[in-house]
């Protein structure tokens, strides 16, 4: 399939996970992507990645809550940016509120919503004018329930959804398709699972609903979902949050 054959895409997180690999595929597809990550690291390794494929991309190391790094990656995409992929996030260790800090929250606020609302906002600008495209944010199970994560990340996926919905509804008739996917356990790098995790009241009042997830899934399986969403195959689809949870959410 070469769904995105001469489309410009940008991918955010895309140096791991669930981020790697919707970039990945967005090109072996035919896309032109732009792959943004805090980690040079990260990116050069994806870059390596690519070129043992054949294959490129154009990078962007930079901290997302920066404008500096917004402002560059809307410089790098050029005049039509086709398909946008918010997916850069961070956990919050199941920090519950009565231990939360405010640097733990503004920091959770500002990677996994602030710049997702900023980001967008550039490249919304720029779709009003070319007549469109596809934006897909990566949400969570916790947008739906409490039941997943501290309160920090709680409350910043909700606010995705909320951001996401808002979007799709004022700018859908403009051409511009604005959704979600929520994944459910995935196999990523967002928890360092060498360190002690701070939460342990929250996780104590998780239990019930941790103990009743769905398997953990592969980071290919959640970009399956993103790139449908992203692609013309759902091109009557907006303001939808999709999970890709085997059924956790349903539950
Ligand atoms: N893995 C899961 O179980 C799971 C479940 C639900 C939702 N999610 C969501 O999926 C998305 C992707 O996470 P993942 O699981 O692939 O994690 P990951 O840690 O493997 O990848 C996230 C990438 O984002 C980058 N990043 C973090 N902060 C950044 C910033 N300020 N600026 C630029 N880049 C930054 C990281 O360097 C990393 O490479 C996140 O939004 C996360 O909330 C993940």
């Amino acid at each position: 399939m070469k769904r995105f054959e001469g489309k410009v895409g940008i991918v955010t997180g895309a140096g791991s996970g669930i981020g790697k690999a919707t970039l990945i595929r967005f090109v072996r597809e035919g896309g032109s992507g732009i792959a943004v990550d805090i980690s040079q690291e990260r990116l050069d390794q994806l870059v390596k990645e690519l070129a043992a494929e054949g294959l490129q991309t154009k990078t962007i190391a930079g901290d997302l809550t920066f404008n500096s790094t917004i402002d560059a990656i809307v410089e790098m995409a050029g005049p039509k940016i086709d398909v946008l992929i918010n997916n850069a996030g961070i956990m919050d260790e199941f920090v519950p509120l009565d231990e939360l800090d405010d640097e733990m929250w503004d920091r959770v606020i500002s990677v996994n919503l602030t710049s997702v609302m900023k980001l967008s906002r550039a490249v919304i600008r720029k779709m009003l004018v070319t007549g469109g495209g596809a934006i897909v944010t990566t949400s969570s199970g916790a947008a739906f329930k409490s039941g997943i994560a501290g309160t920090a990340y709680t409350s910043s996926k909700h606010g995705v959804n909320g951001l996401v919905k808002s979007i799709s509804t004022i700018y859908g008739s403009r051409g511009i398709r604005s959704n979600a996917v929520a994944p459910g356990g995935t196999k990523t790098n967002i928890m360092d699972m060498s360190k002690p995790i701070k939460g342990a009241t929250t996780l104590q009042a998780l239990g019930a609903n941790m103990a009743n997830a769905s398997r953990t899934a592969e980071p290919e399986e959640v970009a399956a979902c993103i790139l449908f969403l992203a692609s013309d195959d759902a091109s009557n689809v907006n303001g939808v949050i999709m999970a890709s949870d085997s059924g956790w959410t349903a539950k």
